[in-house]
């Protein structure tokens, strides 16, 4: 038995092509009638739906099978992103904090500051417009630079400030300077404290969505902590000291030296920065969260200024639209939020690594009422069950004779619609569902053609063909006019890269005619949806008759 929560059912029930709205409307009526309130406290932030969801053409569709609703915090540049931040938490501050665009020396701790945005600023080179906008359009008492001269020149902070009050919390260095952002943001100390690494920092403001310590900074790979560290770890007095990332970066014994006597320590961490931010975001919300923010892991810009977003964690995502990692997947599989949103613009987390986030976080309406002809494991060994089978659901593909399942039919355009918006229109289904006896004709006629022993290789037996379940496509490109050369085409490459993004697998690879019995098809997909597809794709476990099993448990999870 499978064991579904709630909350991972709420999205995807079934499926419905076209779902057309997502919760925004009525979100945002709830809090306009709240009269647009700036947060009372740290606590109770605005909660950021107030944007309307349709103005920002950077912000993706709703998926039609998976129903989480994608959202977009990003603008064209790192300054916009840090106003779409900014506009979407808060509706009014006391204070806006500015942080240097380019270097982030100053700002690597600045998660825990919760009383107003950061906002990126130059360090001396004018003033970018949508900031002074939305400077002004929150009208705080103070502006707050973070870094010294260096950071931020007098003048960047002046025209910011525009008669307003103008602070800084600088120190010598990011260290001195992280431990007066902690002075600010737990001024009465605070139970715990986290330690992380100054130089590339990912973890550190991956780290800025808790919300019950401070950052302080140790350097990269030394066993002590700088003493400005180790004197505000005792003037903070936590009972906890939390090192994040792992034990390169903060070592064990700087991690002992800050924490000094008497005070616990321990690690939050994976083996790389994307199993961090997972850690991070299973200690920081461990019954799930509202929200589940992915953000670029090789940049921290877009990161930074996502600290003051309280409602979920921040999960980060390789560059180049790269494949989600592992513990990214499992955290968003376990713990589904209401809503994936992507932080920055289409270079820092693109619109697939979005969509792909949203699939794993919700179950399709196969993966969630169908699983047994989902993942149903169809060889020359096992045959359909029964054997004349036929899928009560058929729907026609794009009004041709060929059928599909529905929601095969629909991730199936999807993946067409997105290869044509890549480069690689053109691509056609040559073969869809095949009954019993059709697929008795198609081997009847391979038999005769080139002999039994070769057709074995190249048409399954009535009653073993995948087709036959409604879930399998024979997909062909522009490029090439047979089938066996698709997979050297752009579009096949493209296709095999890709496929898994929807919940496709390529069924028979190359060299796996001794686990499948059958020759290379790069052609034929199958369907077995996003999970099972993901994680197979993303191990390299290409073999579904060696793998399902084990695919399948753990895309039930
Ligand atoms: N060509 C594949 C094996 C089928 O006939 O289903
Ligand atoms: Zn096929």
């Amino acid at each position: 038995m499978r064991s579904v929560g709630g909350a991972l059912r709420r999205g995807g029930l079934t499926p419905r092509p076209g779902w057309p709205t997502r919760t925004g409307g009525v979100l945002l009526a709830a809090v306009l009638a709240l009269g647009l309130a700036a947060p009372a406290s740290a606590d109770a932030p605005v909660p950021d739906d107030r944007q309307q969801e349709s103005s920002d053409p950077v912000r993706p569709a709703a998926d039609p099978v998976f129903t989480v609703p994608l959202d977009r915090l990003g603008g064209k540049n790192r300054y916009e992103t840090s106003v779409a931040v900014s506009s979407a938490q808060f509706a009014s501050a006391d204070t806006v904090y500015l942080a240097r665009s380019d270097v982030f020396a100053d700002a690597i701790a600045a998660g825990s500051l919760r009383d107003g945005p950061v906002l990126l600023v130059p360090r001396c080179d004018g003033l970018p417009h949508v900031i002074a906008d939305e400077i002004d359009r929150l009208d705080p008492a103070e502006v707050v630079a973070l870094g010294g001269e260096k950071s931020i020149c007098g003048a960047t902070l002046q025209t910011a400030a525009k008669g307003r009050e103008a602070v800084r919390l600088g120190g010598a260095d990011r260290f001195e300077t992280a431990t007066l952002i902690a002075q600010r943001s737990f001024p009465d100390g605070s139970d715990t404290v986290y330690l992380a690494e100054q130089q590339e920092s990912i973890d550190a403001v991956a780290g800025g969505t808790l919300t019950d310590g401070p950052i302080l900074l140790v350097r990269n790979g030394e066993d002590s902590a700088p003493a400005v560290t180790v004197e505000a770890v005792q003037a903070l007095d936590p009972d906890k000291v939390i090192a994040l990332g792992g034990k390169l970066v903060v070592t064990t014994p700087a991690l002992a030296h800050a924490a000094g006597e008497g005070r616990t320590t321990q690690r939050i961490s994976g083996e790389d920065r994307y199993a961090t931010s997972a850690a991070i975001a299973h200690w920081a919300f461990p019954e799930g969260s509202s929200r589940t923010y992915l953000a670029n892991g090789r940049s921290v810009a877009d990161s930074i200024v996502g600290g003051v977003l309280t409602r979920g964690p921040i999960l980060l995502v390789p560059d180049n639209c790269r494949v989600l990692s592992e513990p990214v997947w499992r955290r968003l599989g376990e713990h589904p939020p209401e809503k994936v949103v992507a932080l920055g613009g289409q270079q820092a987390v693109c619109t697939e690594q979005l969509r792909t986030g949203g699939r794993l976080s919700v179950f399709s309406g196969m993966e969630t009422e169908d699983t047994g002809r989902l993942y149903d494991l169809v060889t020359k060994q096992r045959p359909v069950d029964p054997e004349r089978y036929v899928p009560g659901d058929l729907v026609s593909w794009r009004g041709t004779s060929h059928q599909f399942r529905p929601e095969t039919a629909t991730m199936l355009q999807e993946l067409f619609d997105d290869a044509a918006a890549a480069g690689h229109p053109g691509l056609w289904v040559n073969s869809a569902y095949r009954s019993y006896d059709e697929q008795q004709r198609t081997y009847d006629y391979w038999v005769r053609t080139v002999g039994k022993k070769r057709a074995d290789l190249i048409s399954a037996q009535p009653g073993h063909s995948e087709h036959q379940l409604g879930l399998a496509a024979d997909v062909a490109g522009r490029s090439c006019s047979g089938y066996a050369c698709f997979g050297d085409t752009p579009e096949g490459k493209w296709v095999a890269a890709n496929a898994h993004r929807y919940g496709f697998i390529i069924r028979y690879p190359e060299g796996g005619t001794g686990v499948t019995g059958y020759d290379y098809e790069p052609w034929h997909l199958r369907y077995v949806g996003p999970r099972a597809a993901w994680m197979m794709h993303v191990r390299d476990e290409i073999y579904w008759d060696t793998y399902q099993r084990r695919a399948v448990a753990e895309a039930m999870h």
